[in-house]
Parts: C-alpha cells; sequence; structure tokens
C-alpha cells in the first residue's frame, strides 16, 4: 500500500478515516489517547497544503441518528490535539463546509454510523464519500477488522493510501511479532470466553505459553469441574473451553490457569476479600482477582518468555483491591521489556487503560490503539480496511 509520501496532496481534499471511538463521560473525553495518534496524520496533511476531512464512527448507533453518539462532542479535544479549528458537519451539508474551510483547518463529519449503508458497506454511500475529497486516506487501524463503507468500500473509489498510525501499528506489529522471539507468551484475559473464542483457539497454535485471567478464567476453570460459585462464567461455553485446552496440549501451548483466587461477596471499591485455592470459591462469593501464587506464576512465565502479547486484564482491574494481579504483571512486564529482555506488546482499550494505571505502559515495546483489529491481526486474518489499500 502506498502512504502520505506516495500521494500529491497540494490542494486536495482528503477524505481521511480515523478512529476517535474514545471513551466520553459526561461529555468529557477521559481518554484522548486514539486522538492524539492521528495527530500526526493530520499535521502532515496539512503540512503539505491538503484539506482533512475526517470521517470516523461513535459507539454503535446501528444506522440511527442518536444524538448522544454525535462526534459534535470530539470538537474540543480534537481542536486541542490539532492546534487548529475543526469545522463539524452533518453529511448533507459536509460539501459547502468543505468548500468553506480555510487552509489549515480541518473538517470533522457526523458519527459514519448514522448512516444505514456504512456497516452494509453500501456502494452509494460509498460514492457519497468520495464525491467530497480527491484522495482517501485510511489512519484507522483499529477499524480495520470492519468492512464498512468509510474503511473499505471508498477505498476503491479515490488514490488511496494509509495514514500515519496506520503504518505505525502494522509496522510495529510485524516488527515485534511478526517472526517473534520464542517463547511467546499470550496474556489474554477480561470479562467473556465467548468474545474471544477464536482468538484463543487459533493462539494455542501460535504461542508457547498461555496464560487465561480475568473472568474468562473462571470458564476454563468451571470446564476442569470447579465450582466457581458466583463468578462470572459462562456456564454453557465450558464444552468449548474444554476442546481448547485439549487442542493446546496437541500442539505444545502450555496453558496456565489461576492456582489461587482473590474472592469477595460483594463488587466494590474496597469489599472485604480474601485469597483462597481456586477450586474453593466459597458458593456466595465470586472470583475478582487472580492470588498471589498465581501471579508469581505468570511473572515465572514472563520471566521464560522473549516476547509477550497482552490483551485483557487478569482481575476486575477497575476497582481496588482486585487490581493486584494486573498491577503486578504489568510491573514485571515493563521491568523486563525495559531490561531488554522481553519484546512487548498490548492492544484493547481495558488493556490499555489497565496499563496505564498500572504506570507500566511507557515501558512496553508497543501499545497499539486498537483492541478487536489488534486481536484479528494476531490471529492471522485479513483486515480489510488494510487490504483494500492495495
Ligand atoms: C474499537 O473501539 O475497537 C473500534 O473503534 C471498533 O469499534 P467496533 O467494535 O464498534 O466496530
Amino acid at each position: 500500500w502506498k502512504t502520505l509520501d506516495d500521494m500529491d496532496l497540494n490542494g486536495k481534499r482528503v477524505l481521511t478515516r480515523v478512529d476517535i471511538n474514545v471513551p466520553v463521560e459526561n461529555g468529557e473525553v477521559t481518554d484522548a489517547t486514539r486522538i492524539e495518534r492521528v495527530g500526526p496524520t493530520v499535521q502532515d496533511i496539512l503540512s503539505r497544503g491538503g484539506k482533512p476531512v475526517l470521517l470516523a464512527h461513535f459507539g454503535r448507533p446501528k444506522g440511527k441518528v442518536v444524538p448522544e453518539m454525535s462526534l459534535k462532542m470530539l470538537v474540543p479535544a480534537l481542536e486541542a490535539a490539532f492546534g487548529t479549528k475543526v469545522h463539524f458537519t452533518t453529511l448533507d451539508e459536509a460539501e459547502a463546509v468543505i468548500d468553506a474551510c480555510d487552509p489549515g483547518q480541518v473538517v470533522l463529519l457526523e458519527n459514519t454510523r448514522f448512516e444505514p449503508g456504512e456497516e452494509k458497506n453500501d456502494s452509494a454511500l460509498a460514492k457519497t464519500y468520495a464525491a467530497l475529497g480527491d484522495v482517501y486516506c485510511n489512519d484507522a487501524f483499529s477499524a480495520a477488522h470492519r468492512a464498512h463503507a468509510s474503511t473499505e468500500g471508498l477505498a476503491h473509489l479515490l488514490p488511496s493510501c494509509a495514514g500515519r498510525l496506520m503504518q505505525a501499528e502494522l509496522e510495529a506489529l510485524d516488527a515485534a511479532l511478526g517472526q517473534p522471539k520464542r517463547p511467546v507468551l499470550a496474556v489474554v484475559g477480561g470479562a467473556k470466553v465467548s468474545t474471544k473464542l477464536e482468538l484463543l483457539g487459533n493462539l494455542v497454535e501460535k504461542v508457547d505459553i498461555l496464560v487465561i485471567g480475568g473472568g474468562m478464567a473462571n470458564t476454563f476453570l468451571a470446564a476442569q469441574g470447579v465450582d466457581v460459585g458466583k463468578s462470572l462464567c459462562e456456564h454453557e461455553m465450558t464444552g468449548t473451553a474444554k476442546e481448547i485446552a485439549e487442542k493446546a496440549a496437541t500442539t505444545g501451548c502450555e496453558i496456565l490457569l489461576p492456582r489461587d483466587v482473590v474472592v469477595a461477596r460483594e463488587f466494590r471499591e474496597n469489599a472485604p476479600s480474601e485469597v483462597v485455592p481456586a477450586e474453593s470459591c466459597p458458593a456466595d462469593a465470586m472470583i475478582l482477582d487472580a492470588g498471589p501464587e498465581s501471579v508469581a506464576h505468570v511473572e515465572q512465565a514472563i520471566d521464560r518468555a522473549e516476547t509477550l502479547i497482552w490483551n485483557g486484564p487478569l482481575g476486575a482491574f477497575e476497582i481496588a483491591p482486585f487490581d493486584k494481579a494486573t498491577n503486578a504483571a504489568a510491573a514485571h512486564a515493563a521491568k523486563a521489556t525495559a531490561n531488554g529482555k522481553l519484546v512487548s506488546v498490548a492492544g484493547g482499550g481495558d488493556t490499555v487503560a489497565a496499563l496505564n494505571k498500572a504506570g507500566a505502559a511507557e515501558d512496553f515495546t508497543y501499545i497499539s490503539t486498537a483492541g478487536g483489529a489488534f486481536l484479528e491481526w494476531m490471529e492471522g486474518k485479513v483486515l480489510p480496511g488494510v487490504a483494500a489499500l492495495g
């Protein structure tokens, strides 16, 4: 694929697909990482005399106009990050707003997912977008696993290229994980097995050690006949968890599950808690974190590994004290990386938030802005948004 370096942008309207699907609470952006990381692309287009016209989605409004999901609320954060005026417009009025936009300024189109054709990759909608620009630049690696009109269809209608963040993501992931140094350790956590099922099935073929943590570990414990009390557990997935464990045995992938766990009767900050063996969760309690023995086990795995891929926290990291295992393992991985002993790559909103909270993100080799796209890339899947760039 081409990059911005290959394109003539002078005086051109550059339709730029970005992913600014950021966490927002009460109208305030709580983590601007995704916005900041598209800054270099916007600056580059501006410095080459182009007019950036940003296309982006927010949330999952499913083809309907949902006022709380309007991108208008992100204008102040974009202006702060880009240091220039950002003109917001709906698709209907876009042509006039783009024409009136002065050089050095940016246009932001309304949430692409308000359009019923967006997620259907509707060709008429892609043509409507294409009529608003001269060049297409895709900088949304984290949305590249979606074949939507603004991420895929549009790429076929205009001279297209990858933006700086897209380039950086693909280059960094390829450098760290394309031909990884072994042993490769994957830490996969988070709430549900069902959302990462395919990933786990594929990962046991690719990695040497797989740490399963967070809520999804409970489903694997239940598959071994362990009573997990009131813990989050997808009981209907235990058969699949068993199959994944059996597959791992045939591929030589070592699966590590928690040995001891932190249990509590309530899910709230500083709820009274205790450490028990993983197979001894009281019937009226829930597992909310991995215990110290499990953490030591994960740390030993980190010491054995040359490459670490991390997606998903090991416990309910949002509330203390159930962030301990995630914090400890993150700090351990950060130290190993800083000492030059480990290549570490992490992706996914919760993971990045957990690593930031643990103060570990800075030392990681690479932090991806992508969640789902990072996982699909790791599985070796073709990402439609990347493939469409040729
Ligand atoms: C993300 O947040 O991972 C991307 O913006 C994609 O969002 P989606 O899962 O709603 O397609």
